[in-house]
């Protein structure tokens, strides 16, 4: 089971990255309270458009990312801690 609760996610703008996307804002607000469930032995999708947020969201799962908000919003199932300690190996 994936539960993914309330996730937000900011990405602080570098002067370099400004001056290469040409852009003016400081940070890119990636996800914003994202909440889903993915439940065993369930296919799940996760839909939507390019910049929506989907690869920010995987990566946080993987645990590459960490979310905006300090507290512990996602809970990863045992196995998939598992797994990805194998992958680590
Ligand atoms: N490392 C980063 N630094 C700054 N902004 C980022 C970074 N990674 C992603 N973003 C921004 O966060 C938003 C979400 O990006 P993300 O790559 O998660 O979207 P996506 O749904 O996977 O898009 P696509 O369908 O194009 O793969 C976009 O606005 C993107 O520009
Ligand atoms: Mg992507």
């Amino acid at each position: 089971m994936i539960q993914v609760e309330n996730v937000s996610k900011v990405f602080k703008i570098t002067k370099k990255l400004k001056k290469e996307l040409d852009i003016q804002q400081d940070s890119i607000k990636a996800l914003d309270n994202v909440s889903f469930e993915c439940k065993p032995g369930r296919i799940f999708s996760l839909l939507g458009p390019n910049g929506a947020g989907k690869t920010t969201i995987l990566r946080m799962i993987a645990t590459i990312l960490k979310p905006h908000r300090a507290v512990l919003q996602l809970r990863v199932s045992i196995q998939l801690k598992k797994m990805i300690k194998c992958a680590k190996r």
